[in-house]
C-alpha cells in the first residue's frame, strides 16, 4: 500500500483486486468496440458536466458499478442528470454498456479502472450524490487500509460532493457496516440521514437492487443501507 501524502490524491491507494474475468462472448466484444468508446470518460484532462454531457447538468457518480443495474436504474429516474460510472472489471463493464443499449441512456459514461483517478479529475464540490454499494469488504484488519471507506479517498469523496449532495453507502458485511459507522461518525462533514431503523434496514424506493445485493439477500445476509449528506 503507497502511503498517502496530504494533497496528493494520487497516493491515496492502489486499485486493487482483478480486473479481468471472463472470457467475452463475440456479441460482447463486439458492443465493446462499438459502444465503449463514445460512452467512456476521456482518458486525460479536467472533466466536467459539460465536457462528458454538452451541458450544466447535474452530476452523479458510481463507485464499482459491478454489472451496472443500479447506475442504469438511477440514469433512468433522472435523464435530465448526468451519471459517471467506474468498474475496472471488464464484465462488469459489458454489464453496463448492454443496459445502456436496452435502457435507451443517454445520460451515462463509463469509465474502466479505478474510480478515484476519475474523481480527482471533476471539479471540488461538483457532484449531487455518490454511490458506494457493496464496496470490497477486505475483511483481514491488516488489508483495513484498502478499503473505500478511509479518510483519504472520503476526504476526496468530501470534496467532490456539493454542500446538502448526498454520499449513499450500502453493505450487507457486519464488519465493514461497523468500520464505515466508525469512520463516518468521526466526520464532521457528512450528517447520517437516518431517524428510525427503518431508515437503513430497508432498501428505499429509489436505490434499486444490484445483483451483489439480491445474491447477498437469496443467501439470507441482512443489508444496510447508509445516506449521509454532505454538511
Ligand atoms: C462486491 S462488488 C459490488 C458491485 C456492485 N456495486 C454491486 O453492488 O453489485 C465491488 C466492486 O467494486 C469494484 N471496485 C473495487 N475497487 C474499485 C475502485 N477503486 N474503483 C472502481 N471500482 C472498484 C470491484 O471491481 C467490484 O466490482
Amino acid at each position: 500500500m503507497t502511503a498517502h501524502k496530504p494533497g496528493d490524491p494520487t497516493t491515496l491507494r492502489r486499485l486493487y483486486g482483478r480486473s479481468k474475468g471472463h472470457k467475452l462472448r463475440e456479441g460482447q466484444a463486439a458492443l465493446v468496440e462499438d459502444a465503449l468508446p463514445r460512452f467512456s470518460v476521456p482518458d486525460h484532462g479536467p472533466l466536467d458536466a459539460v465536457t462528458l454531457f454538452g451541458d450544466d447538468r447535474p452530476l452523479e457518480f458510481e463507485i464499482g458499478f459491478g454489472s451496472g443495474e443500479h447506475l442504469a436504474g438511477q440514469a433512468g429516474m433522472r435523464p435530465d442528470h448526468g451519471f459517471i460510472g467506474c468498474e475496472p472489471f471488464l464484465n462488469g463493464v459489458v454489464g453496463a454498456l448492454n443496459h445502456i443499449r436496452d435502457d435507451d441512456l443517454a445520460n451515462v459514461r463509463l469509465h474502466m479502472g479505478d474510480a478515484l483517478e476519475v474523481l480527482e479529475r471533476l471539479p471540488d464540490a461538483s457532484l449531487d450524490r455518490l454511490y458506494l454499494l457493496h464496496p470490497d469488504p477486505w475483511p483481514k484488519a491488516r488489508h483495513a487500509k484498502r478499503r473505500m471507506v478511509n479518510p483519504g479517498p472520503m476526504d476526496m469523496i468530501a470534496r467532490k460532493l456539493k454542500p446538502g449532495a448526498e454520499f449513499r453507502l450500502g453493505t450487507d458485511d457486519p464488519t465493514y457496516c461497523r468500520w464505515s459507522m466508525m469512520v463516518m461518525n468521526a466526520r464532521r462533514d457528512f450528517v447520517w440521514q437516518a431517524e428510525r431503523p427503518a431508515d437503513f434496514l430497508v432498501r428505499p424506493d429509489d436505490w434499486p437492487q444490484t445483483r451483489y445485493e439480491a445474491k447477498a439477500r437469496r443467501k439470507g445476509h441482512e443489508v444496510w443501507y447508509f445516506i449521509y449528506k454532505r454538511v
